[in-house]
């Protein structure tokens, strides 16, 4: 912002130059020019898997590939499809979330829905929430950076919070990514699937969550991994919304999401004088194994040290790190007070490294009683009834826009 130099941190406090004109600061926080560090602690976590599970055998049944190969190339044995809509996965991830937190829905001041898979984008997925949990009036935006979004909204969610603009934040991560699935597609069906997890940040004097990132984006690549068909520019083209062309350069994406990720933990590690023996846990974007193993040799952190589920889910997309990093704290990976770091890459092509600091508390202060329906179809029989209504609408009702919704 012109006029405003970036506070300098002097021993846990900041001292700010001549203010010209406002930033976003708090009144409290400006008195003086000297503020508190606030950062952003992680209060509470919670995930929702759909529970239909789609194996490689599955897959093998309807597209030439095979178990073997999927698992040798990308570590992944099956994941899950949805019988659900996108917000009531996130809705059931943020109930759990904010339970793990002691949290009521109205207490939240902001929410971050991090998504590429919206069901609606006008209104967003972040008003849907806020209207779930009775959180009026909470701040409520999208963010989408495909695979990085729930990471690039840690970073947003944070900074509100450290500028005192929000006390709270909910910060979802969640795809739907089966509908929007090419099927006939084995270069990309059984990278892929659906999941939904959020965290709660509270401002905090202690040193705790968001300590250091760094975002980028390799913005000159973009088109080495498109969804064709999800976005305006189909519209009033004749392109039935759903019917997607994934345009997908595999191994270019796997050297630069090494790249990319291995140089962002580099980056924030140093941002922090730290190295990488100083981290606890890494806990990854997981598109592929092979790529999880690359970054954390680049990173210099052995394997044992790496928080991996890719073989039970796939690649969520921006849900992926969400969840990995839920799991990671309820199997007693996350140690109180532990320094985990999380790289991420997406679509975009984004790429991120978060270092955070985890509190003292590693169990939930309270369980939500929040469910998804119950489901009695199996992961097969969703997707087939999904390209039946996207390939053949036999829906009478179906040529009439908006019918049947
Ligand atoms: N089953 C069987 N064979 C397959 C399959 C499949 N599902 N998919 C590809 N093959 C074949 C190919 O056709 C090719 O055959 P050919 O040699 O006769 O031409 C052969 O397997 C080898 O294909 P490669 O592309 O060389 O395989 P590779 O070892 O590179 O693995 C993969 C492919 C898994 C896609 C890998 O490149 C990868 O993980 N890339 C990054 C994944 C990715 O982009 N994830 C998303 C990241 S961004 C985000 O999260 C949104």
């Amino acid at each position: 912002m012109p006029g405003v130099r970036a506070p300098a941190r002097i021993g846990g406090w900041v001292r700010h130059a001549p203010i010209v004109s406002l930033p976003c600061y708090s009144y409290d926080a400006l008195i003086e020019g000297v503020i508190a560090v606030t950062h952003a602690a992680i209060t509470g976590w919670g995930k929702c898997l759909p529970p239909a599970v789609l194996t490689n055998h599955d897959l093998s049944t309807i597209l030439d590939t095979s178990d073997e190969w999927i698992l040798s190339r990308t570590g992944i044995s099956e994941r899950r499809i949805s019988h659900v809509p996108l917000e009531e996965l996130a809705y059931v991830a943020a109930a759990r979330a904010l339970a793990a937190a002691g949290r009521q829905g109205r207490d939240i001041e902001l929410i971050v829905f991090g998504t590429c898979s919206h069901e609606d984008q006008v209104p967003n997925m972040a008003s849907g929430i806020q209207a779930r949990i009775g959180a009026q009036p909470a701040a409520a935006f999208d963010i989408n950076t495909a695979c990085t979004s729930f990471l690039y909204g840690l970073s947003a969610a944070t900074a509100l919070i450290r500028t005192g603009v929000v006390s709270n934040a909910l910060v979802i991560g969640a795809e739907l990514i089966s509908p929007f699935m090419d099927w006939a597609n084995r270069d990309v069906a059984v990278l892929f699937g659906d999941g939904a997890a959020a965290v709660v940040l509270e401002a905090s004097e202690a040193e705790e969550g968001v300590l250091a990132e760094k975002l980028g984006c390799f913005g000159e690549a973009r088109d080495i991994l498109r969804v064709d068909g999800m976005g305006g520019r189909y519209a009033n083209h004749g392109v039935l919304y759903g019917v997607v062309r994934w345009q997908f350069e595999g191994q270019e994406i796997f050297k630069r999401a090494v790249a990319g990720m291995s140089g962002a933990c580099e980056e924030s590690l140093a941002r922090l004088r730290l190295k990488p023996e100083d981290v606890d846990l890494v806990v990854p974007h997981q598109a592929n194994l092979r790529i999880i193993e690359a970054v954390a040799r680049r990173a210099q952190v052995p394997m044992e040290k790496v928080f991996v589920n890719i073989r039970r889910y796939g690649n969520m997309s921006a849900a992926t790190v969400a969840v990995a990093l839920c799991e990671a704290v309820e199997e007693a990976r996350v140690r109180p007070g532990a320094l985990l770091l999380m790289p991420g890459f997406g679509g975009g092509l984004s790429y991120s490294a978060h270092l955070v600091r985890w509190g003292q508390r590693t169990q939930p202060l309270q369980v939500s009683a929040v469910e998804l329906p119950p489901n009695e179809r199996s992961a097969l029989e969703l997707i087939k009834d999904c390209l039946r209504r996207k390939l053949s609408p036999a829906d009478p009702h179906a040529a009439e826009p908006f019918a049947g919704l």
